[in-house]
């Protein structure tokens, strides 16, 4: 009777195994007659996929109206769990998001010897959701309360009144006061090092690291695009947990395979990568976002779809648009083509080159067909070493078997150890769930 049951929809985060038997007790028995037991318990047994928020009591009450239930088992498919574990190894805890804040206050505090009224705030993935641990920290000097003529009532009830002086233009005024900051930070800045001035950027910036904390910073001002832009990814990963672990998959993918960089150069940025991924969920059929509804859907297959998805994309013809929710033909010529959803001109991806492009596509390529594999293989796992044996994601993660990609094998050396460590702790975890199980 149990067997007919079947749940609507495609249900792939946890399955249940009941058993209807009411067989003896295993006790000291001959290896026979356990493998007896075990195929009794087998036969009695029913598997179900059902939504990892299935409501456990509501469906045990529900199925035992059809029979007894000796004995039942929750679990979830390894390929999730292992997205999940992914996730939960690389996000910012909250000690390092306190210290990025902390790091802006303390900029703030040298900013204001000459801007009394400024803010400093953190944006990009630092504050958006997807930041990783190592993630740099994007800052920009805020001075809007101060810009052009502004006055303010303080409690005595007298006027204060800032003025500032008359310049070229906007830019102008950013490099100026970018200079002046970077040079207070090179020379006063407590544990500031490395400081560089990168004036002539299409958005000027202020580099350097800051020792104590460990972070590689980026000091903007009047960056208020870049502030929408983080606020809207915030937004889309805040729609379901699902969002933020596809893209902080497919970020480790990307960097464990040289598609992305911590340096500046013709390779796809982790935010070109976001937004991507956002566009993807917005074409798939049905679209996981923005509606909500939709997002009841599949968890791991997302990754398989992703990298299908952009293995066939016609990145020569066409660009990404989010704002739209779909791709519209190139207005220019470069590789890859992202509209900034905030100033419609600008392409985020103007800095990748086509060999970086056709690396992406190539790993597309080989990532789904590895995804594809490990969906329909037993998770036995594939040997990396005579120790370590992978499967699923983390197969994505160890260096391309691709011959065309060239060149990362060198730079991938301190991600490989990285990974090995993630690599234990996903096995670790496993192993842990099967002893609870
Ligand atoms: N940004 C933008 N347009 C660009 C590049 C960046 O609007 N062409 C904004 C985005 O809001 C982005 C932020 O600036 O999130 C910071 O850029 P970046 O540090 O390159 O990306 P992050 O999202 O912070 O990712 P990472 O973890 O690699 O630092
Ligand atoms: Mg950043």
């Amino acid at each position: 009777m149990l067997e007919k049951i079947s749940l609507q929809g495609k249900f792939f985060n946890c399955c249940i195994s009941v058993s209807l038997s009411s067989g003896e007790k295993n006790g000291c028995k001959s290896l026979h007659s356990l493998l007896v037991e075990r195929q009794r318990q087998a036969e009695k047994s029913v598997l179900i996929s059902c939504q990892s928020k299935t409501n456990e009591k509501k469906l045990l009450k529900y199925l035992s109206r059809h029979g007894d239930i000796k004995r039942h088992f929750f679990y979830e498919s390894y390929l999730d769990r292992q997205i999940t574990s992914l996730t939960e190894f690389y996000q910012l805890t909250e000690e390092n998001i306190r210290l990025r804040f902390l790091v802006c206050s303390l900029l703030k505090d040298i900013a204001a010897a000459y801007f009394p009224e400024c803010t400093v705030k953190p944006f990009g993935s630092s504050v958006n959701g997807f930041g990783k641990l190592g993630c740099d920290l994007d800052m920009f000097l805020d001075l809007d309360s101060i810009s052009g003529w502004t006055t303010e009532l303080t409690k005595s009830g007298l006027l204060l009144e800032y003025q500032m002086k008359p310049a070229n233009s906007e830019r102008a005024v950013t490099q100026s006061i970018l200079s002046v900051i970077g040079e207070c930070l090179d020379q006063f800045g407590p544990g500031c090092v490395g400081v560089h001035k990168i004036l002539n950027a299409r958005c000027p910036l202020v580099r350097f690291s800051h020792q104590p904390s460990g972070f590689q910073c980026d000091l903007t001002a009047n960056n208020r695009v870049a502030m929408k832009s983080t606020e809207l990814l915030y937004v889309y990963g805040k729609l379901d947990p699902r969002v933020q672990s596809l893209v902080c998959t497919v970020r480790c993918w990307a960097r464990a395979h040289g598609i992305t960089s911590s340096i500046s150069g013709a390779w796809i940025t982790n935010f070109s990568l976001t937004i991507m991924v956002l566009f993807f969920l917005q074409k798939r059929n049905p679209p996981i976002i923005p509606t909500l509804d939709h997002l009841q859907d599949l968890a791991e297959e997302l990754l398989c779809e992703f990298f299908e998805f952009y293995a066939t994309f016609p990145f020569n013809r066409m660009s990404i648009n989010i704002r739209k929710g779909q791709e519209q033909n190139k207005p220019e010529v470069s590789p890859l083509h992202i509209q900034n959803p905030f100033e419609s001109s600008l392409n985020i991806s103007q800095n990748v080159n086509t060999t970086q492009l056709k690396n992406f596509v190539t790993l597309c390529q080989e990532s789904s067909w590895l995804l594809y594999q490990s969906k329909t293989m037993s998770p036995k796992g594939v040997a990396v070493d005579s120790t370590t044996t992978t499967w699923g994601i983390a197969t994505l993660l160890l260096p391309s078997r691709v011959p065309g990609i060239k060149g990362h094998r060198k730079r991938r050396e301190p991600a490989s150890e990285r990974i090995k460590s993630l690599l234990e702790s996903l096995k670790y975890k496993t192993q842990q769930k099967k002893t609870k199980d």
